[in-house]
């Protein structure tokens, strides 16, 4: 039976640790499993921008012998032109695989079902798993462990968010996540990480103070305060997050060999000051590249 990459939790906390051990030996030998996906294609079908997520799949879909299509907003228009039954259902006759990034997870979701090919999420407005399975193999590459750690996710309780609240939970790290009230994490998905957490040992935590988030953190996360789709919002989210950002004066309180994690695109100024994201302690920049190892994984094992 095809699988799909939606929902982080379509793969199981074991699952997830396989994975990160063959992205750590695909990111040892990048010719390793070269001819894993030879004869394949992949369709991008992309309804939002992308530098990272765009880039490292057709990199990683090239050094495992596969060819890929990008679907701009422009050519395939979700849901205007054409439905995502129908979109689905067309796609599953050409390519052997979807990477998508939709308006809504729904759409995703959509496409998974009315697909025979596997698809993956490659961001919509609840989830970013990709994002999240490759920030735990950061974190596993930087500190040598996930269970023990404790992660403090300051800013939005958005699709990034989401996505590593559930990782975290099925991996046994602990997160604790500051948000102003009105941003806090679906509670849906806090409560699913709560039942999660009993079998891992992993504790998932909201709460409003970026101070009590990040005492004693191995992480400190940040993320964009608007997400694509929300540029309406800008000044009023830029009011409402004052008080969210990593500085100095609160990266103090973190552990002193704490690293700084940011999925980017990053504001400098805004969620996170130039000193912190440009400083010692920031890792930005690997774990972007690790966005192609796991996801090259990630691939391998959809295609078995
Ligand atoms: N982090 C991330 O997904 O970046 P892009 O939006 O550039 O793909
Ligand atoms: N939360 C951000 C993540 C970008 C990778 C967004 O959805 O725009």
């Amino acid at each position: 039976m095809k699988r799909n990459f939606v929902n982080i939790e379509d793969f199981s906390g074991e699952e997830i640790l396989q994975l990160l051990e063959l992205a750590k030996k695909l990111k040892a030998n990048r010719k390793l499993h070269s001819q894993a996906l030879e004869g394949k294609t992949f369709a991008l079908l992309f309804t939002k921008p992308s530098n990272r997520t765009r880039v490292s799949f057709e990199v990683g879909i090239h050094q495992l012998g596969g060819n890929c299509i990008y679907l701009s907003p422009r050519e395939i228009q979700l849901g205007e032109r054409e439905s995502v039954s129908d979109v689905a259902g067309t796609l599953s006759r050409f390519v052997d695989g979807i990477v998508a990034r939709t308006d809504t997870h729904k759409d995703v979701e959509d496409l998974a079902r009315f697909s025979s090919v596997p698809v993956i999420n490659g961001l919509s407005d609840e989830q970013h798993p990709c994002q999240a399975l490759a920030d735990l193999f950061s974190i596993k590459e930087k500190l040598g462990k996930l269970k023990g750690i404790t992660l403090a996710f300051v800013g939005d309780g958005n699709n990034v968010c989401h996505s590593l609240m559930l990782g975290s939970a099925l991996v046994g790290l602990q997160m604790r996540i500051a948000t102003p009230k009105a941003y806090a994490p679906d509670p849906s998905i806090l409560k699913k990480c709560q039942q999660l957490g009993q079998r891992s040992g992993a504790e998932i935590a909201w709460m409003e103070s970026p101070a009590e988030a990040v005492k004693d953190a191995h992480v400190i996360y940040a993320d964009t305060f608007v997400s694509m789709g929300q540029e309406a919002e800008m000044k009023k989210r830029l009011k409402d997050f004052k008080k969210f950002q990593i500085n100095s004066g609160l990266a103090k309180l973190a552990d002193k060999n704490f690293i700084f994690m940011h999925c980017l695109p990053a504001h400098r100024g805004q969620e996170v000051t130039e000193k912190i994201i440009d400083g010692k302690h920031s890792i930005i920049f690997d774990q972007a590249e690790n966005r192609l190892h796991v996801q090259k994984a990630i691939l391998i094992r959809l295609m078995q």
